[in-house]
């Protein structure tokens, strides 16, 4: 896994420093994406074909070839070290091909439903984030998939993974202060 995703990095790698020689002004020149900004040369754009037509092979592609590089930037130029090599799994968790890349990844951090006391708390303690997802990240999506109604619940959850029913029955009712 580790070695996969490695090699797809150092890829990755040779392909934005392929042209990073001469730092000509024509850098700016479609196709040249060397050190240049991914989000320039493809832009805020939906794919040729509508997302929902696409072929699940042909998504992959597309988020291989755009959506992440463009995504990544956004992630990067917002906090450098926090989101240092945006990949992938940053999106659709690690378990992201047990579940074959499907959205919302149950790992992925809850959103509660606006209006509700987890809602709030979440404002509370990610203010800047919340920010950030509300005016850059889920207009940006909705713009490289060409969906219009993009939202928080695209990418989160809205609800935490129901696998062990009893556990999360225990944790409501018991109200255990500590141990
Ligand atoms: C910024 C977040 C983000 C990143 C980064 C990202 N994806 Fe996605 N991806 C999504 C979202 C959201 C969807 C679902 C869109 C929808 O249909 O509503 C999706 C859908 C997909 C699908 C289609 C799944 C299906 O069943 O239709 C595949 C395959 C996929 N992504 C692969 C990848 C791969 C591979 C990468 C890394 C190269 C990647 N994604 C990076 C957010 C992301
Ligand atoms: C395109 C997918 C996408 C959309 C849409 C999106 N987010 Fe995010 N969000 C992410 C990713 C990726 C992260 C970083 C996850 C990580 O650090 O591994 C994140 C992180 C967060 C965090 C920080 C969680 C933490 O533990 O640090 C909050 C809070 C958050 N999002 C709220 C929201 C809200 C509210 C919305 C809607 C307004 C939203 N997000 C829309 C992808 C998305």
């Amino acid at each position: 896994m580790t070695g996969t995703s490695k090699s797809l990095v150092v890829g990755l790698a040779l392909v934005f420093t392929a042209c990073g020689g001469s730092k000509s002004k024509d850098a700016t020149t479609a196709g040249s994406i060397g050190k240049g900004s991914a989000i320039e040369a493809f832009g805020l754009t939906p794919p040729d074909s509508p997302w929902a037509e696409m072929s699940v092979a042909d998504r992959e592609f597309y988020m291989i070839g755009k959506v992440n590089p463009v995504m990544g930037e956004i992630f990067e130029r917002y906090d450098p070290e926090e989101y240092e090599g945006f990949d992938c799994v940053d999106c659709h968790g690690e378990e992201m091909r047990e579940i074959e890349f499907k959205m919302p990844a149950p790992s992925m951090y809850v959103v509660p439903p606006e209006g509700t006391p987890g809602h709030r708390g979440m404002l509370v303690t990610f203010p800047e984030t919340v920010q950030f997802m509300q005016e850059t990240v889920t207009p940006a999506m909705g713009k490289l998939l060409g969906i219009e109604d993009f939202t928080c619940a695209s990418c989160h959850p809205t609800s935490p993974p129901q696998k062990k029913k009893k556990a999360s029955a225990k944790k409501s009712s018991s109200g255990k202060i500590n141990g």
